[in-house]
């Protein structure tokens, strides 16, 4: 793989030897070679995937480059790479994208918001599951006005045909009455399949619309509905950090 020249400094700090101020130091002490030549200036570059860098006579690692799309689903789009019915997917909505990704984790057809798509699989399957307890935050309008109890019980878990939900955040914004709907903000730590839905039915109130608004650290900003864009480093390298995965 071929990728632009960067800075010395980064391309070691990306591999993992500390912050860009210290391996300024270890390049300025001379333990820094490229393709066999002692690099001591700091505005050197190098490519990270066809120049071989060395600190201290052992080869550094650099981390494959990976695609991370961000999309504002819109809802009528199924998440799945293929759908057996040719209904339309979100794969349909990412014109211009080459790279072979896949969505994280599922939003339903008629869910909106934020949708991550990699092909990083060591991320994604770390962004999903359990163990790693990564905040999913959704806008949820429920039909009814809900009580404090209904709310205690989310907030507590609910027992669903798959077991006990773990404890949800769950803050109540306010009653539409024209509609008779509530409006919710729902943090869950899961990705069970419709939790957020079977969850509000268990407690008597079915969701009328759902948004995912936040993705651990990823919100999707002024993205409009049906756009996409590519994460920005620091979005990666805060994902990474949320799943303790070195960036
Ligand atoms: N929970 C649901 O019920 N549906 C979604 O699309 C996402 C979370």
């Amino acid at each position: 793989m071929s990728s632009r020249p960067q800075r010395l400094q980064k391309i070691l700090a990306q591999a993992g030897y500390g912050s860009r101020r210290a391996c300024e130091q270890i390049i300025l002490q001379g333990r820094v070679r490229v393709n066999g030549q002692v690099v001591t200036q700091l505005g050197a570059r190098a490519d990270p995937h066809t120049d071989v860098v060395e600190v201290d006579g052992k080869q550094i690692q650099t981390p494959a480059k990976h695609t991370y799309i961000l999309l504002h689903k819109p809802a009528g789009v199924v998440t799945t790479r293929y759908d057996v019915h040719a209904r339309r997917t979100v794969m349909d909505l990412l014109h211009g994208v080459t790279t072979p990704v896949f969505p994280v984790g599922r939003l339903d057809a008629d869910t909106t918001g934020l949708l991550l798509l990699t092909d990083d699989g060591d991320l994604a399957y770390r962004l999903v599951h359990p163990r790693y307890g990564v905040p999913k935050t959704y806008l949820v309008e429920v039909r009814g006005e809900i009580g404090e109890e209904s709310i205690h019980r989310l907030r507590q878990g609910v027992l669903l045909e798959d077991g006990m939900t773990a404890p949800a955040q769950v803050q109540k914004i306010r009653y539409l009455a024209p509609h008779q709907t509530t409006l919710l903000r729902f943090t869950i730590h899961e990705g069970r399949k419709r939790q957020v839905k079977r969850m509000c039915r268990a407690v008597g109130h079915p969701v009328v619309r759902l948004h995912r608004e936040r993705l651990g650290p990823l919100t999707l900003g002024k993205l409009p509905t049906g756009a996409w864009r590519y994460l920005t480093e620091e979005e990666v390298a805060a994902l990474r950090r949320a799943v303790g995965l070195p960036h």
